[in-house]
């Protein structure tokens, strides 16, 4: 969200030193990068009085620049693209590393007006800066837009937002550095989850976004907030992980396992628990939980630890209809794909059972949106394995099987 539109009133010089004072102290405290470059958009426009300040950086894998953008007060943030080597003001202020200061943006040939068609603006003066960091690279650009007492951004202005700009840099830039450390630990955990599903399903991909599309729509449906969700949403595909240590014999049967080997299936979470034991980050002890403990139920009847009701961990409570719900909707080797809606009946039909009833009612609420992920999944076979030893067998009846 690094755009901000402004009504605050003209400040005066006393006032604008402060809050460069506090524009150093709060950006220097926020590694977030939407949230810092949000404030820092937000300090811009009140200190330079202007209507619209919006920050693009560079995303030199695509060639392009990119911002958040409100469509209007209060709705979504919408993110605007723009083609590096294109002809926009910002492109050229991204590419040369000038200052550009419009005086009438829609009579000069150089400003494109499509991005104030998505966002509902109208930019009447312009003032873009380049974002340099120390060694003189540019990170993108640093716009500003109708002061709001009507004058064409002078060269006192061209200082402020520049020395601005130079003080974000820094911030910019670990902020920036952060969040690619996180996204390449999310990655990670994910390509992980992948190979431990991979011998199994060969639709791992779908089914592992799935599982956790839905655990993040019944955390938030339950009242938690973004970034407990969110932990959920991350933690999810690695659920099964145990499963790299079961032999191919009962991973890979085609059809039903004997109660022998059924007792050995139900030990990948065992195994799940020792491998994400003692894990340091966050996500991966909310993956030990689950990995543990989703396949225990409401009623106790479940495994490994037959707990029961609250002793079984929020998170795990959440996955475990989640998993379910989608074991259901897609073929296995030992079962035929069941139609959404009786997926979902059994969801409801299972409340104090196996599920936690909160959560079966969260389900509930959310069930459209759920549905949607599904419509366009025609039901298929399993696919054969690259491994020709372990032949994709006919599917088995849909009946239950357990
Ligand atoms: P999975 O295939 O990912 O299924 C996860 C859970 O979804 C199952 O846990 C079960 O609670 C539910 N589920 C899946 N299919 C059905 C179904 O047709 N009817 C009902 N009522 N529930 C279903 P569960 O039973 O503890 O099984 C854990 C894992 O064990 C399964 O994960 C699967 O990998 C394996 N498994 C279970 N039964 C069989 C089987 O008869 N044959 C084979 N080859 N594997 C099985
Ligand atoms: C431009 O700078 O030419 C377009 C970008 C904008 O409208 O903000
Ligand atoms: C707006 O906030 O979208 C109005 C600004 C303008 O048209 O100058
Ligand atoms: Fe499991």
């Amino acid at each position: 969200m690094n755009e901000f539109r402004n009504d605050a009133p003209q400040l005066s010089a006393d006032e604008k030193l402060n809050l460069l004072v506090e524009f150093g102290a709060r950006i220097s405290n926020e590694l977030r990068l939407d949230k810092l470059l949000d404030i820092i958009a937000q300090q811009i426009s009140r200190m330079l009085n202007v209507g619209r300040c919006t920050i693009y950086l560079k995303d030199t894998e695509r060639n392009e620049l990119w911002s958040k953008i409100a469509q209007g007060r209060g709705l979504e943030h919408t993110e605007i693209r723009l083609p590096l080597d294109g002809t926009s003001t910002v492109a050229v202020v991204a590419r040369t590393g000038e200052i550009i200061n419009l005086a009438n943006a829609y009579e000069d040939e150089r400003f494109s007006m499509a991005v104030d068609m998505v966002t509902d603006f109208h930019t009447h003066t312009m003032l873009a800066v380049p974002l340099k960091n120390n060694s003189g690279k540019v990170l993108g650009v640093f716009q500003v837009a109708n002061k709001a007492d009507g004058t064409t951004f002078n060269k006192k202005d061209e200082g402020i937002l520049l020395l601005l700009a130079t003080l974000a840099a820094s911030s910019i830039e670990i902020a920036k550095l952060y969040q690619d450390v996180h996204v390449s630990q999310l990655e990670t955990i994910y390509r992980l989850a992948v190979t431990a599903e991979y011998r199994d399903q060969q639709d791992t991909r779908t089914h592992l976004k799935n599982v956790s599309i839905i655990s993040y729509l019944l955390a938030l449906a339950l009242g938690m907030n973004k970034k407990e969700a969110e932990l959920i949403k991350n933690a999810s595909p690695l659920h099964d992980i145990g499963k790299v240590a079961l032999a191919d014999n009962i991973l890979l049967k085609p059809g039903r396992l004997t109660p022998e080997e059924f007792e050995i299936m139900k030990s990948h979470t065992v195994y799940g628990g020792r491998i994400l034991e003692g894990a340091h980050s966050k996500v991966l002890q909310v993956a030990h939980k689950m990995s543990l403990y989703h396949h225990e139920k409401w009623n106790g009847a479940g495994y490994p630890k037959n707990l029961k009701g609250e002793d079984i961990p929020i998170e795990a409570r959440i996955l475990t209809i989640a998993d379910v719900f989608d074991a259901l909707c897609v073929s296995r080797r030992y079962k035929k794909a069941w139609k959404t809606d009786e997926a979902y009946q059994y969801i409801l039909d299972e409340a104090g059972k196996a599920f936690d009833p909160r959560i079966v009612a969260a389900f509930k609420k959310i069930y459209s949106s759920v549905r949607k992920l599904y419509v366009n999944q025609t039901p298929q076979g399993p696919q054969a394995p690259a491994a020709p030893a372990a032949p994709a067998a006919p599917a088995f009846s849909a009946a239950e099987n357990k």
